[in-house]
């Protein structure tokens, strides 16, 4: 939308946020032709840059397809058909397609995911307003909510027939829900990750999880040329304290193998350090005001779920609405926080799984150790193991029930 024209003073579906899930969101409203508008706090290159997740399960990508938004994906995002998990100085590959019934998973970043979804709303969606911050939503039991932000230098506001909060963990969209009708799960943990992009080809085809006393490291990529990398480091590091020689050197004994294996190193570009959290935000509705991604639930990275998450909620959320605006029934829409809490807790177990059996605690026990041990064996030796991983790595359907 133009910067001089009038933002629309009403609309059907108020979406707080221009992330993944509110761009979804709003690509898929624009395609069953209800009436939305989507308010983001922040401007156009800060979201389209924000560096954060890299795998596409397969709904989510059937998803994309589906609205058409995955044109330059399927031109130019890395299929991959296995990962690997390493630990003792052995790797351990997983098959997804063979273990998960034919899924896969899409290496493409969410920056990308989310500079096609704003070309395509730009170029024929509803209303995006950037720079355009939320400060309150009134009204959330009321038949008529409104949102009310600041534009250009203005306070105005939006009155909607429903509320969409897609503006993850730290929005503003929860408040409007009485927090008597909320109810929060929580776990921290005792760790982050420092998380590097460097210019250098990736020293692996596939995803590489490694698992060693010194901590956790993961292999991941952006492209042919550009490596992802993470290395566990205690809660509070500052990434000056990590020099890129330090960090090559920590990964190559993470990922060490008693055969011999050494990174490909290159320049460093970016260094930022992550907290792990879970989190569930239990209903993801009240009244007309509704929850979706991480406004609603977060999961540490791990199990590569946090934006696929995103995308499986506002896929429900979209039929819900479509169905309303077709004949009426909001039969969807009660169920939606029922139909999407199933697959999220699903998902937080699987991302705490992962997160559990690949780190080492600080001041960690030999108990815990062996435990550990015996979990990644179990998986390297048993087809029910494997595959119970293989299924939730790569994604059950949305329409299944998890
Ligand atoms: P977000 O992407 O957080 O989008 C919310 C949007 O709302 C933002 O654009 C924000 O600017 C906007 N907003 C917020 N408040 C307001 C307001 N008041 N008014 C208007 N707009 C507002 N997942 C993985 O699977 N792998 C990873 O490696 C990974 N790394 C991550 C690293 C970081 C630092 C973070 C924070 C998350 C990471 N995740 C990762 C999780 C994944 O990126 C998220 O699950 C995904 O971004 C969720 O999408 P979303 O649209 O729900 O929320
Ligand atoms: C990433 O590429 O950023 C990535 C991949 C897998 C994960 C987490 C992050 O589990």
């Amino acid at each position: 939308m133009s910067s001089s024209t009038t933002p629309p003073a009403r609309t059907a579906v108020g979406i707080v946020g221009g992330g993944p899930a509110g761009l979804l969101l709003a690509r898929l409203l624009h395609r069953s032709g209800v009436d939305c508008v989507v308010l983001e706090g922040r401007d156009r290159g800060y979201v389209e840059q924000r560096q954060r997740a890299g795998i596409l399960e397969q709904s989510t990508v059937d998803t994309l397809r589906g609205c058409g938004a995955a044109e330059r994906l399927d031109r130019e995002a890395l299929v991959h058909e296995g990962i690997e998990l390493r630990w003792n100085g052995r790797g351990h590959r997983i098959d997804l397609p063979a273990l998960s019934g034919g899924r896969r998973v899409w290496v493409y970043a969410q920056t990308e995911v989310v500079k096609d979804l704003i070309a395509l709303q730009l170029t024929d969606g509803a209303p995006l307003l950037f720079d355009a911050p939320v400060r309150q939503v009134t009204g959330a039991a009321t038949g008529r909510p409104v949102v009310h932000y600041r534009h250009q230098g203005r306070d105005r506001t939006l009155a909607c027939d429903y509320v969409v909060g897609c503006d993850g963990f730290h929005g503003v969209v929860r408040d409007a829900i009485p927090a008597s009708e909320l109810r929060g799960f929580e776990r921290t943990y005792p760790y982050s990750w420092l998380g590097i992009l460097a210019d250098a080809p990736p020293s692996s085809d596939e995803l590489v999880y490694a698992h060693s006393p010194r901590g956790f490291a993961l292999l991941s990529m952006r492209s042919p040329a550009v490596s992802r990398l993470y290395l566990q480091v205690p809660n509070g590091t500052d990434p000056a304290d990590w020099s890129d020689r330090r960090i090559w050197d920590e990964l190559d004994a993470r990922f060490a193998l008693d055969t011999g294996w050494k990174l490909t190193r290159g320049p460093i570009t970016a260094k930022a350090v992550l907290p792990m959290r879970s989190h569930v935000t239990e209903p993801m509705r009240f009244g007309r005001v509704l929850l979706a991604g991480d406004a609603a639930h977060i999961v540490p990275p791990t199990g590569a779920k946090g934006l696929n998450l995103a995308a499986s909620d506002v896929t429900v959320l979209a039929r819900a609405f479509d169905r309303l605006h077709r004949d009426g029934s909001t039969d969807l829409l009660d169920a939606y926080s029922d139909t999407c809490l199933s697959r999220v807790w699903r998902a937080e177990h699987f991302s705490w799984f992962m997160t559990t059996a690949l780190h080492t605690e600080p001041g960690q026990s030999d108990f815990q150790t062996r435990l550990q041990a015996s979990q990644l064996d179990r998986i390297a030796t048993s087809g029910h193991a494997a595959a119970e991983l293989a299924e939730n790595y790569a994604g059950l359907p949305v329409d299944l029930p998890c």
